[in-house]
């Protein structure tokens, strides 16, 4: 019932989170775009009507902005949340990641089986694909069995990366642009540090896969040491799986949670220093059983084992009527739920912030640039105005001055002219007074 809504609908996943941020980001950067793009009409105009306004190393910046916001909204729409799966050999890495999925995607089985890293992220189209590093071509998986034959007639170092491209349409947890990371086991390879550099330092999430009948290992350990030496907080989930073998101990239960819960609260909360033991107790460490978790949700009837079901009105019951015999079926599922939930929340917020935090700082000094760019230009261009009127008002004043003078110098000249012509008048009368 509960469970099964939970599984097929989820419509407010907390991964909505993320794929909201995406969104948003993706509409304001095309503003940005757009921006950008009548800016630099605008400045072209300037920088050809009047060279003295605009810097020419700032016309060229601001010529390869068109460029620079494409780029960004282009890494914008790959931008992803990337989890990694660790843990020994036969944890049940792959078998977890089937039950995220819902599907088994991934080969699993007894002994060592992946034997390579294998990434599985969405896609368009309708048909799944598999990469095989060095070989350009695209394997086209028609169904599952043909993933694990694809991968199994390929020679394959350990450390290489296999793509797995899975159609968003067929997974929820895809589409809302989760990209998944399954890894050989611990302890099988030695380049730890290598694989952490090649594959790890992108990832948002790390979830330890831990075979409850055992216990964390010091290769386990070591890895973690690693991962938190070189990025700062990790995220670690410990999933002690196969919990479901508790069933034949029902007295044991509660002792062997005990042990395990305190060995790994102490790693992650006194080794590490990652969180308090509070919170991790609740929203770091879960018991759960894989195996089970994916057989009540793979709804599948080509993959899974019953057959007979139809998508979307799939009857449960028959799964769970068999294994509600199990004590702690239905809380191990419920646990598995918990820890997808938590998951979820975890990835979608450390996604947002380390990826669009940068964006978003890359977004505000563009959108700087220009404005000052802008405001420069507009204050130069009022600076020029006031010199010109000054210049204006100067020559002005000059003309009202050459005017007086002129008048000035006229008068004076009338003046001698008078004096000139009543001397000369004077001397005239004399003479003639004279005679
Ligand atoms: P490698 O790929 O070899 O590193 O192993 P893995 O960690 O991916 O383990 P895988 O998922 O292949 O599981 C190994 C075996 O354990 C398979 O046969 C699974 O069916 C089984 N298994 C996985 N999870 C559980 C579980 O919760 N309970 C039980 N009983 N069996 C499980
Ligand atoms: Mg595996």
């Amino acid at each position: 019932g509960s469970i099964r809504q939970n599984n097929v609908t989820n419509g407010n996943s907390p991964l909505k989170l993320f794929t909201h941020a995406k969104m948003t980001i993706t509409d304001i950067f095309k503003n940005i775009a757009s921006f950008v793009n009548d800016s630099s009409i605008y400045l072209a105009d300037v920088m050809k009507s009047d060279k003295e306004l605009l810097a020419i190393d700032k016309y060229k910046d601001s010529q390869q902005l068109k460029e620079r916001v494409n780029r960004i909204l282009s890494i914008i729409s790959r931008d992803h949340m990337k989890v990694v799966f660790f843990g020994r050999t036969s944890n049940g890495k792959s078998t977890v990641m089937n039950a995220m999925l819902r599907e088994r995607i991934l080969p699993v089985g007894m002994g060592h089986t992946t034997n390579c890293f294998l990434q599985i992220e969405g896609t368009d189209k309708m048909e799944a694909v598999v990469l095989i590093p060095g070989s350009e071509e695209l394997k086209s998986v028609h169904n599952l069995s043909s993933i694990s034959n694809a991968l199994s007639s390929e020679k394959l170092d350990s450390d290489s990366l296999v793509k797995i491209l899975w159609p968003k349409e067929k997974c929820r947890l895809i589409r809302d642009d989760v990209v998944l990371v399954d890894s050989p086991g611990i302890d099988v390879s030695t380049n730890l540090d290598e694989w952490i550099e090649k594959y790890c330092l992108d990832a948002d999430v790390f979830i330890l896969v831990i075979s409850a009948e055992s216990t964390i290992t010091v290769s386990e350990k070591k890895f973690l040491h690693n991962v938190a030496q070189r990025l700062s907080n990790p995220n670690i989930f410990i999933l002690m799986n196969r919990w479901d073998a508790t069933a034949n101990e029902p007295e044991m239960v509660e002792s062997v949670r005990q042990q395990h819960l305190d060995r790994g609260l102490e790693f992650l909360c006194d080794e590490l220093n990652l969180c308090d033991r509070k919170e991790a107790s609740e929203n770091r460490m879960f018991f759960i059983s894989a195996r089970e978790a994916l057989l009540n949700r793979n709804t599948d009837p080509s993959t899974s084992p019953r057959s007979g079901y139809n998508e979307g009105e799939v009857d449960f019951s028959e799964i769970n009527r068999h294994n509600d015999d199990f004590p702690g079926y239905r809380e191990r599922l419920h646990e598995f739920n918990k820890f997808e939930h938590e998951f979820e929340k975890c990835i979608s917020k450390t996604a947002v912030q380390t990826k669009f935090q940068q964006h978003t700082n890359r977004g505000k000094e563009i959108i700087t640039f220009l404005c000052e760019t802008i405001a420069n230009i507009i204050n130069r261009s009022q600076t020029n105005k006031e010199e010109y009127l000054t210049k204006l008002k100067e020559t002005e004043d000059k003309n009202v001055f050459l005017e007086h003078e002129l008048r000035s110098m006229t008068d004076s000249a009338k003046e001698r002219i008078r004096h000139v012509s009543e001397d000369v008048y004077k001397r005239v009368a004399q003479t003639l007074n004279d005679e």
